[in-house]
C-alpha cells in the first residue's frame, strides 16, 4: 500500500485541469448495458473505481476497453450474465448501478448487497423500492439481492425520498430500468445532482424518452430498444471543488480549468463568504486568497446545496481559519472520520451530533495520519499542504479510487508531495 509524504508550507500557484466526473461515468458505464451495441465514452478519468467497473462489466460478459486518452469502448453484446459478485461490489458501492440495467435487459439480476462503508451505513432500500414498484420481485438471500420480473417492467409513479432526502444512485437505477419499461414512469423526489442529469443525457442519446432531469420530478416514457452512442462525460465537480479549497488553504492562486462553475455555486458562495476571491469564467474558475480568512458555517444537503463530498475539504480550511465555524452533515451524519485525524495535526474540532464545531488554530503540524475514505483522505492532504513539517497520509488507495493523478497535479502547482510504499 502506498502513502503520501507532504512537506507543508508551499503556496500553490498555476493552472490545473479537471478530469471527467467519477460519479457521472460509473452509472453511465452501467447504463451502456441497456443496449447490445457499442458505446464510446470520452473524458473517462483514470481511476481505480473506473477499473473496478470495467472489471465488473467484463465479468457480466461485456467487452470493455479503456485507452490512455480516456476513451472507453463498451460492447455489451447479446448475451450478458445477470450476476455481480461480492468481490467486486464490496470494493465499490457504485457497482449496485448494474442492478437496474440488468433487470431491464435480462428480466433478472443477482447483485451483491454492498454493505456499509467508512462514511456510515448506506442502505439500498430506495433502489429496491423503486424497482419493486416497476414490477420486479425482490429477494435478499445470502448477502445478494435477487430480482426478477415475470413480464416486462411496467412504468408507474414512484416516490423516491428517504430519511435523508433524495438518493443519487437510486434515482439512476430506477431511471435506467424505466427507460426500457412499458409505459410511463414518474420519479418524485428524484435527485437533482448534475451526475443524474448527465446519465439522463446519455440515456436520451441512446434513444430513451426522459424529461425533467435536474428537477425533483423525472418522467420516463419506456422504449423497446436503446442504441449504442458516443458520449462525453461532464467534468468532476468534486475534484474541482477540492482544488478550490487547496488554493484557499495554501494562500494560493489557482486557475482551475476544464470544469463547470455552474455546478459549484454553493461552494463558490461559501469560499467568498470565507474571504476568498473566486473569479468565474466559462469553463474555469480562478481561486485566490487575498486576505484573512473568515469563519463560515456549512451545511451539506442534496444539490444544489453544499455537497457532502466537499465537507471534509471545507473542514480542513476551517481548521486554520480564525474563529469558530460549524459544519453540519445532513447526508451522512457519521461522515466525520477525518475529525480525529485532523486532531492529530493540531486541529481543534468538537463533534456534537451531526455537527462539527471547528475552532480555528494558528497552525497545523505535520503528523502521520490515516485516510479512511476518499474525501477524508483529500482533506488530510489539504491539511498537510499547510501544516508545518511533514505529514504522512497512509492508506491512500482511497485517493487512487477517486482522484486522477492527485499528487502529480498538486506538485505541478508547487506542492511538495512524494509517494512511497508503506
Ligand atoms: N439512502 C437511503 N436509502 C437508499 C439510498 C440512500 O437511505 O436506498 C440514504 C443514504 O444513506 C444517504 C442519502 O440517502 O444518507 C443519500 O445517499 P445517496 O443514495 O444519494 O448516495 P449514493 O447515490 O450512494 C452518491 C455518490 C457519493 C455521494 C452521494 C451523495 C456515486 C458513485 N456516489 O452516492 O459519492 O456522497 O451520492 O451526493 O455517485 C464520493 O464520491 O466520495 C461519494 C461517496
Amino acid at each position: 500500500m502506498d502513502k503520501l509524504i507532504i512537506k507543508g508550507g508551499a503556496r500553490l500557484k498555476g493552472e490545473v485541469e479537471i478530469a471527467g466526473s467519477k460519479n457521472a461515468v460509473l452509472p453511465i458505464m452501467a447504463a451502456s448495458l441497456l443496449s447490445e451495441e457499442e458505446s464510446v465514452i470520452e473524458n473517462v478519468p483514470s481511476l481505480w473505481d473506473v477499473q473496478t467497473m470495467v472489471k465488473l462489466l467484463r465479468s457480466l460478459g461485456a467487452k470493455a476497453i479503456l485507452d490512455d486518452n480516456g476513451v472507453l469502448k463498451i460492447k455489451p453484446g447479446a448475451s450478458l450474465k445477470p450476476f455481480a459478485p461480492y468481490k467486486l461490489v464490496k470494493t465499490m458501492r457504485a457497482s449496485v448501478c448494474v442492478l437496474g440495467p440488468l433487470l431491464a435487459r435480462l428480466g433478472e439480476a443477482e447483485v451483491s448487497l454492498p454493505g456499509g462503508c467508512a462514511i456510515g451505513p448506506r442502505p439500498i432500500d430506495l433502489h429496491l423500492k423503486g424497482l419493486e414498484a416497476l414490477g420486479a420481485e425482490i429477494e435478499i438471500d445470502h448477502g445478494y439481492v435477487r430480482t426478477k420480473t415475470r413480464k416486462i417492467l411496467r412504468g408507474t409513479e414512484i416516490y423516491l425520498g428517504g430519511g435523508y432526502g433524495s438518493s443519487v444512485l437510486a434515482t439512476d437505477n430506477v431511471m435506467m430500468a424505466a427507460a426500457l419499461a412499458s409505459g410511463r414512469t414518474v420519479i418524485e423526489n428524484a435527485a437533482c445532482e448534475p451526475e443524474v442529469v448527465d446519465l439522463a443525457k446519455f440515456l436520451k442519446k441512446m434513444g430513451a424518452k426522459i424529461e425533467g432531469e435536474g428537477s425533483p420530478r423525472i418522467e420516463i416514457e419506456g422504449v423497446k430498444k436503446l442504441r449504442g452512442v458516443n458520449y462525453r462525460v461532464i467534468p468532476d465537480r468534486i475534484e474541482a471543488g477540492t482544488y478550490m479549497f487547496a488554493s484557499a488553504i495554501t494562500n494560493g492562486d489557482i486557475l482551475i480549468r476544464k470544469m463547470e462553475p455552474g455546478h459549484l455555486n454553493a461552494v463558490i458562495d461559501k469560499l467568498q463568504q470565507a474571504g476568498v476571491r473566486v473569479e468565474k469564467y466559462k469553463n474555469a474558475v480562478r481561486v485566490k486568497r487575498t486576505g484573512r480568512l473568515r469563519p463560515v458555517d456549512v451545511t451539506t444537503l442534496p444539490y444544489p446545496a453544499f455537497p457532502t463530498d466537499i465537507q471534509a475539504q471545507a473542514m480542513a480550511l476551517m481548521t486554520v481559519t480564525p474563529g469558530i465555524s460549524i459544519i453540519t452533515e445532513k447526508i451522512y451524519p457519521n461522515r466525520f472520520m477525518h475529525v480525529p485525524e485532523l486532531g492529530r495535526m493540531g486541529a481543534k474540532i468538537f463533534l456534537e451530533g451531526p455537527s462539527a464545531i471547528v475552532h480555528g488554530v494558528k497552525k497545523l503540524s505535520g503528523a502521520p495520519v490515516m485516510a479512511s475514505d476518499l474525501r477524508a483522505s483529500a482533506a488530510l492532504v489539504l491539511a498537510g499542504l499547510v501544516a508545518t513539517g511533514e505529514t504522512e497520509v497512509q492508506r491512500i488507495y482511497h485517493l487512487d479510487r477517486g482522484y486522477e493523478n492527485l499528487e502529480f497535479k498538486l506538485n505541478m502547482l508547487g506542492a511538495r508531495i512524494r509517494r512511497e510504499k508503506e
